[in-house]
């Protein structure tokens, strides 16, 4: 039987957070149905964050009150602190995330508090989370580099990874949030997370910086992962990691697994449209 591999879309929020002009909220509707419409099951539609810190999620609400519903497909949201999570449940997110960080520097700058801060801020989210039936992802940025304190011990990530998962994270995503790991480095780092981590409660986050996102995909195969996040068109960065380009585009990643006999459950063609959709919207945004 052919072996199961998922896509986690992050394009609507990880892609177009970093966008420098404003999309338009109908056409970040449009993009999430398109996705739908191409088999994908898991997508992260937007984020509850401040506004004043990323402008490009003001609109989160509006979208989610948008899309499309298909069944079987859960619509999720960032929220980094009780705020965001009573934003996203009002606004009828199927799942949510907190994001932190393997990296100090990066912490502060991104949510604005210490590493040990952003795991006490995320105990209320997963409390009311909880009482609500909501299932929380926990997001570990800079697993292998900061782009502000360079490498990263693997076991720094690995203890983040094991509070993540003691306070009812149900899956730890691993983000190479500047696209800096090389395959050596994403395996010294999964062989410690592993340690503290059942494989099947793990993802990989990879960004495309350096074109070596589908390697370090490979790395993570053989390690077991089999949940990959990315973004249609490719899309992608973080406002607050210069330097990071985009997540690996999800057509690449759809037809690698493809490629190694995976299934993905994803239609390559329909994929391609929205991938296409997505791009335009970049395009768009930097004319504007
Ligand atoms: P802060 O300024 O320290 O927050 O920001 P605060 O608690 O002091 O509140 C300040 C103001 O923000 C208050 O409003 C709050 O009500 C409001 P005021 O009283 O001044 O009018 N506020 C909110 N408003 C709406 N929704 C909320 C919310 N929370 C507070 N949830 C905070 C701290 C975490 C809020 C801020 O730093 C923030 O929003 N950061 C988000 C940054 C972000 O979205 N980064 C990109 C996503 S992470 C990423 O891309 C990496 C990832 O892809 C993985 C990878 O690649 O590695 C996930
Ligand atoms: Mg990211």
């Amino acid at each position: 039987m052919t072996e199961r591999a998922t896509l986690f879309e992050v394009g609507p929020r990880d892609g177009l957070q970093n966008e420098p002009g404003l999309i338009a909220t109908a056409d970040k509707i449009r993009l999430v149905d398109m996705l739908g419409d191409a088999g994908l099951t898991r997508i992260e539609v937007t984020s509850f964050v401040s506004p004043a810190w990323v402008p490009q999620m003001a609109d989160a609400a509006e979208v989610l009150a948008g899309i499309a519903r298909r069944p079987g497909v859960s619509y999720s949201a960032l929220t980094p602190n009780l705020k965001g999570f009573q934003r996203a449940e009002a606004a009828g997110a199927d799942a949510v995330a907190v994001f932190g960080a393997a990296s100090e520097s990066f912490s502060r700058k991104n949510i604005n508090c210490s590493i040990a801060e952003s795991l006490e801020r995320f105990g209320p989210v997963l409390d009311a989370a909880r009482a609500a039936g909501v299932p929380v992802r926990g997001y570990i940025s800079c697993v292998t580099d900061c782009p502000f304190e360079g490498h990263i011990a693997p076991a720094a990530v690995a203890q983040v990874a094991r509070e993540l998962l003691a306070m009812g994270c149900h899956e730890i995503s691993l983000g190479d949030t500047i696209g800096q790991g090389t395959p050596g480095r994403v395996d010294a780092m999964l062989s410690a997370v592993l340690e503290e981590v059942p494989v099947e409660r793990l993802a990989g986050h990879f960004h495309d910086t350096n074109g070596r996102a589908l390697d370090n995909i490979e790395v993570a195969l053989a390690r077991g992962l089999r949940v990959f996040d990315a973004a249609a068109g490719g899309l992608g960065g973080c406002p607050y990691a210069p330097g990071a380009a985009g997540n690996v585009a999800s057509e690449a990643v759809v037809a690698r697994l493809h490629a190694l006999g995976y299934d993905t459950g994803v239609d390559e063609g329909r994929l391609a449209l929205a991938a296409d959709f997505a791009r335009g919207l970049k395009t768009s945004a930097e004319v504007s």
